[in-house]
């Protein structure tokens, strides 16, 4: 895997990696309750505590003008934040910026898909599990297959450049459905991720020991019914790509126990309480809200913050799923 080893980058770690690449978690609310992102009974961050629509357009604007080229915006789920076209827009017209993506549970696709790509954004990664009904309800808790899959279908009219379908993979629960998962990429020409747990606040639904399926054994599954050829595509994010022969649709593995990627880590995220995370697998933040707050406007006073944040950018995440979770914070607070 290539990293982006660009010397003069404004944003580049004591490991040499640099940082081109901005999550942005808008809300950590969402119509949802995964039961691999979240206990049943969550907490949300009170309004008053999370960043302002305009707070975080400029703080985009900021790591915009450092070099960072491609942004994503996630939750909880982004869709529920009342304002999130505008926003979107607003960041979409950020000279300097070359893609604005988002990741989404596809639960209000159906409805904003034509709005979301007006707005500018490019490519839609979306959340699917499981092609059954009853599992996808007791994975979600709530959701509802056919609202998603109208979803994705409005997004495929609307004429998104890629959509990526999400699958995190735990043993017993979805993993005999990674063929059909595949299949029903293939069908559609979307690609598909099939992702490997990761331990982020305690879940009271499952081991996360027990449940692990790693990314070699889908591989094996997978051979049963096609052919993956190797390819070197990469969108700047963390998956492994393949080609599935004789169609236009990728898979790929995102793999952070069995093949760990960090060494190519160009990503840092900002949180919806305005904390810029260093590493998804690793608590080392800045407070970039108080930053903003301190003196309002000042963009120089911002980017000099974010430089120096990049600074205690840790090497690697420490994810051990046999242990109970050293982090705390649930995977909703940082949006992957
Ligand atoms: P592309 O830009 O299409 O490659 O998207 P992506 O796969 O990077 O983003 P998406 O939001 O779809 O995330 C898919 C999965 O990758 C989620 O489970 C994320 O938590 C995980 N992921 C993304 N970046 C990292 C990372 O830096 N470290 C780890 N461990 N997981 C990550
Ligand atoms: N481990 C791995 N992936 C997760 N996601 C949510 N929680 C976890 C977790 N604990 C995935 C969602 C979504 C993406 C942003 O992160 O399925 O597709
Ligand atoms: Fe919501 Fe996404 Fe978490 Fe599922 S994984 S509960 S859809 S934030």
């Amino acid at each position: 895997m290539k990293t982006d080893f660009l010397p003069h980058h404004p944003l580049v770690d004591r490991f040499g990696r640099a940082v081109t690449y901005l999550r942005v978690s808008i809300t950590d609310r969402c119509d949802f309750r995964c039961v691999y992102c979240m206990a049943e009974d969550m907490t949300f961050l009170p309004r008053q505590q999370i960043l302002s629509l305009e707070e975080i357009r400029f703080i985009c604007q900021a790591f915009v003008e450092l070099g960072v080229g491609k942004i994503r915006i996630t939750g909880g789920e982004p869709l529920v934040r009342k304002g999130v076209l505008d926003l979107l827009q607003q960041i979409g017209q950020l000279g300097g910026l070359r893609e604005l993506v988002m990741t989404s549970n596809g639960s209000r696709l159906a409805q904003m898909a034509d709005e979301l790509h007006a707005a500018g954004v490019k490519r839609i990664n979306v959340s699917l599990d499981t092609l059954d009904p009853v599992k996808f309800k007791a994975l979600t808790r709530i959701g509802d297959l056919e609202q998603v899959l109208r979803g994705i279908n409005a997004a495929r009219e609307a004429g998104f450049e890629r959509i990526k379908i999400n699958a995190v993979i735990l043993k017993d629960r979805n993993h005999l459905e990674v063929c059909d998962l595949v299949q029903f990429a293939v069908e559609r020409g979307l690609d598909i991720s099939f992702i490997e747990e990761m331990p982020l606040g305690a879940v009271d639904n499952h081991d996360r020991s027990e449940a692990h399926y790693p990314s070699h054994r889908i591989k094996q599954d997978l051979a049963s019914r096609f052919r993956l050829e190797a390819v070197h595509d990469k969108t700047g994010g963390p998956s492994d790509y393949f080609r599935i022969q004789g169609s236009d649709s990728r898979v790929g593995f995102i793999s952070p126990h069995s093949a760990n990627f960090c060494s190519s880590c160009n990503r840092v995220r900002l949180t919806a309480e305005g904390r810029l995370l260093l590493c998804l697998g690793n608590e080392h933040s800045v407070d970039l809200k108080a930053v903003v707050r301190q003196r309002p406007g000042d963009i120089d006073f911002l980017k000099q913050a974010i430089i120096s944040a990049i600074d205690i950018k840790p090497e690697k995440h420490e994810f051990n799923i046999h242990e109970r979770p050293v982090i705390l914070r649930h995977m909703n607070a940082t949006g992957g």
